[in-house]
């Protein structure tokens, strides 16, 4: 399979987890290189089903190495619970399957206070975090005040640089009137979790270099979208990370020219959690997919967003981040509609784009242009081949990927692992 980057093609929950475990098959090692645990992927193992924030999606095959890669902040308390979680499921996590890179990033207590701080005195102008801290952490990564890894377990470092943290933040906290955090048991909490972390603790990026020596197939997975990356999306509603295809190098250490393959992951519809702007959001696609029990958050619970197909943001995903092939999830999603609408241009004042526009304002004001396609009213769930979907199933396929300038790679019609059509091949 060579080394691939996955990456989400819109504003997150694309369907990145299910492509993961899918395409895990055939990889070696998996390797998460950005975000937080404010990503949440869900993969359905027949009726099982698995939601992971930290832990690569990978886990979830037998001898698969995954790998918590340097561009990652890491919660350890959420890291140690997520690691229990899946070992009550009967998955196994072990030192043998699972690696953290000793400098990715820790979140802290306060960075999470900060976050939701933040968020109330942003109002009504509020971004819509998780609340995971992510924003903060990577700020104090930037600033060169943040803890890593091999700080949080080695137990005379960690008490000294938080002991300093500790006292900075709660004077900050104190100033917004929230309250301030007791450092014996912050101290006493990551201490834990240090020591729970420590055996998998590894230097990631040698480690990675010594894989691709003996010809391992490594999958990058994304976390967010595309449109949730802090330079290329819609900032400032966007998160604090480059969750686009170069986060992947940076986020691990593995140089540009040793990526073989990016593919971008996207609904065959548009969904958002959080605030900023969404050209295509729509009430009736929203109301038929909340009707099926469609469209939650994985992290959070909070209702999606949800709206038309936009090949303008697709388009816009596969310049920036060199997308090869699409995986299209959620087809069935669109099975009772009579029309399915399709952006592919924004009108703004006289102008007409046919690229995102990087100012949050005028997206915001921008009305989609677009195109209708026939419904194929019919379920899609049960279909295994290109040719057991319906004529306009893939007439609408076919433009999708088209209009966003990649090559069509698979068309996903359900959670499972069987939902998963691999098209390349057989399109016609
Ligand atoms: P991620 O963050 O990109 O991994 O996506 P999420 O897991 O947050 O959200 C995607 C949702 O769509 C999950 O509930 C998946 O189980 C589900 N899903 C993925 N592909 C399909 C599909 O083709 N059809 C249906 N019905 N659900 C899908
Ligand atoms: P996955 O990997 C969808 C959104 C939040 C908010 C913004 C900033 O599951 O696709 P943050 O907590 O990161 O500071 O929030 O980004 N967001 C996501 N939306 N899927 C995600 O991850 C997300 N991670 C963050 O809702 O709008
Ligand atoms: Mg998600």
């Amino acid at each position: 399979m060579a080394n691939t980057i996955l990456v989400g093609a819109q504003w997150g929950d694309e369907g990145k987890g299910k492509i993961i475990d899918v395409l895990t098959e055939k990889a070696d090692v998996v390797v998460r290189y950005a975000g937080g645990n404010n990503a949440g992927h869900t993969v359905f193992i027949g009726r099982d089903k698995y939601v992971l924030h930290l832990v690569p999606s990978g886990i979830l095959r037998p001898n698969k190495l995954c790998v918590i890669g340097n561009g990652v902040v890491v919660d350890p308390i959420g890291l140690v619970e997520e690691i229990e979680g899946l070992k009550r499921l009967g998955v196994k996590v072990g030192a043998n399957n699972f690696v953290l890179s000793e400098t990715a990033h820790v979140v802290l207590p306060y960075h999470r206070e900060l976050d939701a701080q933040r968020e109330v005195l942003k109002g009504k102008n509020k971004i819509g975090t998780t609340k995971r801290g992510i924003g903060p952490a990577y700020g104090d990564k930037a600033a060169r005040v943040g803890l890593r890894v091999n700080d949080l377990v080695d137990e005379a470092r960690l008490k000294e640089t938080l002991s300093l943290r500790v006292r900075e933040n709660n004077a900050v906290l104190k100033s917004l009137g929230a309250k301030p955090l007791s450092f014996e048991k912050v101290l006493a909490d990551y201490n834990a979790a240090g020591k729970a972390l420590k055996a998998f603790v590894q230097n990631t990026v040698v480690l990675l270099h010594n894989k691709m020596r003996e010809q391992a197939d490594i999958l990058f997975e994304g976390a967010q979208g595309t449109f949730l990356d802090i330079d290329h999306g819609t900032y400032p509603f966007v998160t604090s990370s480059n969750t686009t295809a170069g986060g992947a190098c940076t986020g691990s250490g593995v140089p540009p020219h040793r990526m073989d393959r990016v593919v971008g992951v996207m609904k065959a519809y548009t969904t958002r959690v959080g605030e900023g702007p969404l050209p295509t959001e729509n009430r009736e696609i929203s109301d038929l997919l909340h009707g099926m029990g469609r469209e939650f958050g994985a992290t959070t619970g909070r209702p999606r967003r949800c709206g038309w197909f936009d090949s303008v943001a697709t388009r816009h995903a596969t310049m920036v981040n060199g997308i090869d092939d699409l995986a299209v999830t959620n087809l069935d999603g669109l099975d009772t509609l009579e029309t399915i609408k399709v952006c592919i241009a924004y009108r703004h004042g006289g102008k007409q784009y046919d690229f995102v526009p990087n100012d949050a304002h005028t997206l915001a004001e921008c009305e989609p242009v677009y195109i209708e396609f026939d419904g194929w009213l019919a379920p899609t769930d049960k279909a295994r081949s290109w040719k057991q979907l319906p004529p306009k199933a893939r007439a609408y396929l076919k433009a999708i990927a088209e209009l966003s300038n990649a090559k069509l790679f698979i068309a996903s019609v359900g959670p499972a692992r069987a939902q998963t059509i691999f098209v390349s091949k057989t399109l016609k």
